[in-house]
């Protein structure tokens, strides 16, 4: 039987092996809502880097660049990391280049994987779907912070791992544990979340806005999956490559 797996934060990789599985890379504030909204309004690719050297280089190659650190909008970069920017009608069809303090970094940790896709609350039920019709073990990777635990990467595991119950072996207690969080958040997540560590930061920066709309379900029938080092809309994908037969 397929087997569901947690790693709750990008420091615990070692102990879980990425090769041959389909992982989900999950920072719901705020960069896998980001990229999910942006493969939905159009943006052609998006390319996660780990630092800022990195993706300051791509704009030579024409991207647009995305930096965040500690919530902030890195100086000297296009945008930063609210999913609003990337709604513009100006990325439709463009290249970004982005990197975030946790995200990023735990997708350039996940690239050995049979396959690496985004989850977001966003495409919440769109990532259960595609877990479902496909063959292979499912890892979700929480960013958390900064090495850190986050409440809300956390709860989105707890979903996924909702959804795939009934068809996946459920062996370690981190999954167990996310499980029994969703569980007890689902009805109340802006209220539960209301006094997290991200969410305090955000409203620290004037960012509400972010987070209510980072929050909300279902929003995207999008599936963001890695190709070479970039981001792109999965259905033209899995006709090419086959990857993971939806
Ligand atoms: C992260 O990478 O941890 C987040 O995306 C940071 C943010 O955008 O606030």
């Amino acid at each position: 039987m397929r087997q569901i797996d947690v790693c709750l934060t990008p420091e615990l990789l070692h102990l879980y092996p990425v090769e041959g599985k389909v992982v989900v890379v999950v920072d719901i504030l705020r960069a896998t809502s980001c990229m999910t909204t942006g493969i939905a309004y159009g943006v052609s690719k998006i390319i996660p880097v780990a630092t800022l050297e990195e993706c300051a280089a791509l704009k030579k190659q024409g991207c647009i660049t995305a930096a965040e650190r500690d919530g902030k909008k890195a100086d000297g970069f296009d945008i930063g990391n609210s999913p609003f920017s990337y709604m513009e009608e100006s990325m439709r069809g463009k290249t970004v280049a982005v990197t975030t303090t946790n995200g990023t970094l735990a997708i350039s940790k996940c690239k050995t994987a049979r396959a690496v896709v985004i989850g977001s609350f966003l495409n919440r039920a769109a990532i259960i779907q595609y877990l479902k019709n496909q063959p292979y073990d499912v890892l979700v990777v929480c960013a958390g912070w900064k090495g850190k635990i986050n409440l809300e990467d956390t709860l989105f595991a707890g979903a996924v791992v909702e959804g795939l119950k009934e068809d996946f072996f459920i062996e370690h207690d981190a999954a167990l544990a996310s499980l029994a969080l969703f569980r007890q958040a689902k009805g109340n997540m802006r209220g539960f979340l209301n006094t997290c560590s991200h969410v305090r930061r955000l409203k620290n920066l004037d960012i509400d806005k972010d987070i209510d709309y980072c929050l909300s379900m279902d929003e995207y029938d999008v599936i963001p999956i890695l190709v070479g080092d970039a981001l792109v809309l999965n259905e033209e994908v899995l006709a090419e490559n086959g990857v993971v037969k939806k």
